[in-house]
């Protein structure tokens, strides 16, 4: 039997026009309009796509965006006094910076000059710990879509068995904390553990975020388990996930496909955090 396949663009949709809904309604009850700022240095063509999307999205959903685009030899120095101005300016609501920067660039000391309060990512040590302490934060974008797709499919998450591989500060980790604070019983494997297949065949929900493409099989899935696949790997054959689709979705109860599974989940609830972050700068 062929898996339910969880269609991100639809649920991706959902979540925007209900934050639209509710930028509208802040508006209307006298809130400011909430502003987004992305800052990308260098000249990744994929980042130039992302930030574009970025800030389509924030026109479609009533969110001003401001953008600034920094050549590829711009200073750490520079990007932190850029990140760190923004942090005290009262027009902006929330600050991304797009992620690789270039090599010379140590993405934790920009991360670590975002202001708490704007940080729509919810990288910043302060949003990480309070996530990783069951406290309301700013939460990563790609996990709370993740947690966003598996209630739109219905899947249990309470004593449920929840496998995650990978171990990212951008999905992995944060995931952790999310599926722990929806009860579920959580194991996080990752490149050194023993017996993939055995741990992963294990899952209720399996969440793959490794980058590694189809690494996943047949062999790693319940029968009838929820798969999230949040890998996006470029390559001969085209966009390929970290799950083997094919091969899982005859085994699978639910299973994301890529592209159109998380992908889309990962900018609405950028839009979702962006509202949140002007809501409570505004009380
Ligand atoms: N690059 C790839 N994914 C992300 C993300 O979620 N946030 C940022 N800032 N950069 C990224």
């Amino acid at each position: 039997m062929s898996a339910k396949i969880i269609d991100g663009k639809a649920v991706s949709a959902e979540v925007r026009e209900r934050v639209a809904a509710e930028v509208s309604e802040f508006i209307e009850g006298g809130g400011h309009q909430p502003v987004l700022a992305t800052v990308l240095v260098g000249d990744d063509p994929a980042s130039h796509v992302y930030v574009a999307n970025k800030h389509k999205a924030c026109e479609a959903a009533g969110i001003g965006s401001v953008h600034h685009e920094l050549p590829a030899e711009t200073s750490q120095a520079d990007l932190v006094t850029l990140v760190e101005a923004l942090g005290d300016d009262d027009a902006i609501d929330g600050i991304l910076v797009q992620l690789p920067p270039p090599e010379h660039i140590d993405p934790d000391a920009v991360i670590a000059a975002i202001n708490p309060a704007k940080d729509v990512d919810g990288l910043t040590a302060t949003n990480a710990g309070l996530l990783a302490g069951g406290r309301p934060g700013l939460v990563p974008c790609t996990p709370a879509g993740v947690i966003e797709l598996l209630d739109h499919a219905g899947t249990e998450l309470e004593g449920a068995e929840a496998v995650i591989v990978g171990r990212s500060n951008l999905v992995g980790r944060p995931l952790i904390s999310l599926l722990l604070g929806r009860n579920a019983t959580v194991t996080a494997a990752h490149s050194r553990t023993r017996d993939l297949a055995a741990v992963c065949s294990r899952a209720d929900v399996l969440v793959a975020a490794v980058g590694v493409p189809e690494l996943l099989g047949a062999d790693h899935v319940k029968p009838g388990a929820t798969v999230i696949d949040v890998g996006i790997n470029r390559t001969d054959d085209g966009l390929k996930g970290d799950v083997d689709f094919e091969a899982a979705v005859e085994v699978a109860g639910a299973i994301t496909p890529v592209p159109g599974g998380v992908g889309p989940m990962t900018i609405a609830m950028l839009m979702a955090n962006t509202l949140a972050a002007a809501r409570a700068r505004a009380i």
